[in-house]
């Protein structure tokens, strides 16, 4: 497998993956709308990497642009980012999301079928899990209860692919479902940009770090957590990214097959821990607040990713000292963007 499709190219978790792809020697072909991305990460993948991805400006509804590319290049695998990820819109605009992340990937799947391609990594969430009743959480977890449409939409991909690898035994399908991917490249060229206000803790630390907000809200301190504030299980983005690639080689491997695995470090931390070693590593103040509960938020979420380890060889190895760094690294080398 040489030829890889990464959709949403451009995104915080495609742009990292594209520049670990390039160096293991991948062909990258991408493909991204710029819906919540900006072009200019295609050069710095290529300062990062010295290579080019082959890029499509192509939105994922847009059956004749895909087609177009899968009648241009020999794809083997097609690796699937693009999508929303805002929580709060979702709830605001729950069909917007339905179209962007649920009919897109039928549309990807069936041009995919079409020219018989069935290898696919999919992008999903912690947040398939719902409220978790136990901590850590393993894959064999129940699955839906979710608590926004975002959630919902990868709930919802994950069961048709998971009907489509049943009605059709030769795609090779790996799903990752992420907890809290932060950090950036160590070179600060590329990182987490969300348009608008944050809804994420580290991009909103990182504009108190920029003062361009004065401070943190920290939504509750009445969880049954350590201190009170909500625990998570925060992973270096370059960990997450490497994943893909044991992905690729897992899918290589098996042929075809249906497998799921959590990406995290198994490790929880509360928002008051991650603003402490933030200004510790970092030194830099970041004030807070204490604020109300943000609906739909969960007490405790982290991973057990002891399937990933023993199946994929993959093992998350950046500590939280290392994201917070490598975050704020991002923020300084981009101010006019914070
Ligand atoms: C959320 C989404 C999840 C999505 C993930 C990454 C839910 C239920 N989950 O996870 O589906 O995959 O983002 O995009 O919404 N916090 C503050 N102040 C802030 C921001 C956050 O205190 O300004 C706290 C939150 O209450 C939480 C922790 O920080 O305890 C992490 O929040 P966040 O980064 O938004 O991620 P999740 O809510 O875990």
């Amino acid at each position: 497998m040489k030829n890889i499709l990464v959709t949403g190219c451009c995104g915080y978790i495609g742009s990292h993956t594209c520049v670990y792809l390039l160096q293991e020697n991948y062909n990258v072909i991408g493909l991204d709308n710029f819906s919540n991305s900006k072009r200019e990460v295609l050069d710095k993948i290529t300062i990062i990497t010295g290579k080019k991805i082959k890029f499509y400006e192509c939105d994922m509804l847009d059956r004749d642009g895909l087609n177009r590319i899968f009648n241009d290049n020999k794809i083997d695998l097609v690796i699937d980012f693009a999508a929303y990820k805002a929580v709060g819109d979702s709830v605001i605009n729950p069909v917007k999301y339905y179209i962007n992340n649920v009919s897109s990937v039928l549309t990807l799947l069936d041009v995919m079928k079409d020219h018989n391609v069935k290898s696919l990594i999919f992008s999903s969430s912690a947040t398939v899990y719902g409220i978790p009743k136990v901590v850590p959480i393993n894959e064999e977890c129940e699955t839906g209860f979710t608590t926004n449409p975002y959630g919902t939409s990868k709930y919802y991909v994950e069961n048709i692919l998971n009907d489509l690898y049943k009605s059709d035994n030769n795609w090779s399908i790996c799903i990752f479902r992420y907890f809290n991917p932060i950090g950036a490249h160590p070179s600060g060229l590329i990182g987490d940009e969300p348009n608008g206000i944050p809804a994420n803790l580290m991009p909103y630390i990182l504009k108190v770090a920029s003062r361009e907000f004065e401070f943190l809200n920290i939504f509750g301190n009445d969880y049954d957590t350590v201190d009170g504030t909500g625990v998570r299980d925060y992973i270096h983005i370059i960990d997450l990214s490497k994943a893909h690639i044991c992905g690729i080689k897992k899918l290589e491997k098996e042929k075809s097959g249906f497998y799921i695995y959590n990406l995290g470090t198994g490790i929880g931390y509360s928002v008051l821990e991650i603003v402490k070693i933030f200004e510790k590593v970092n030194k830099v103040e970041i004030p807070i607040k204490i604020a109300n509960r943000r609906d739909g938020d969960i007490s405790i979420c982290y991973a057990d990713s002891t399937k990933a380890k023993n199946e994929l060889n993959w093992k998350a190895i950046y500590s939280l000292e290392d994201m917070c760094r490598d975050s704020y690294n991002f923020m300084i080398n981009n101010k006019n963007n914070f």
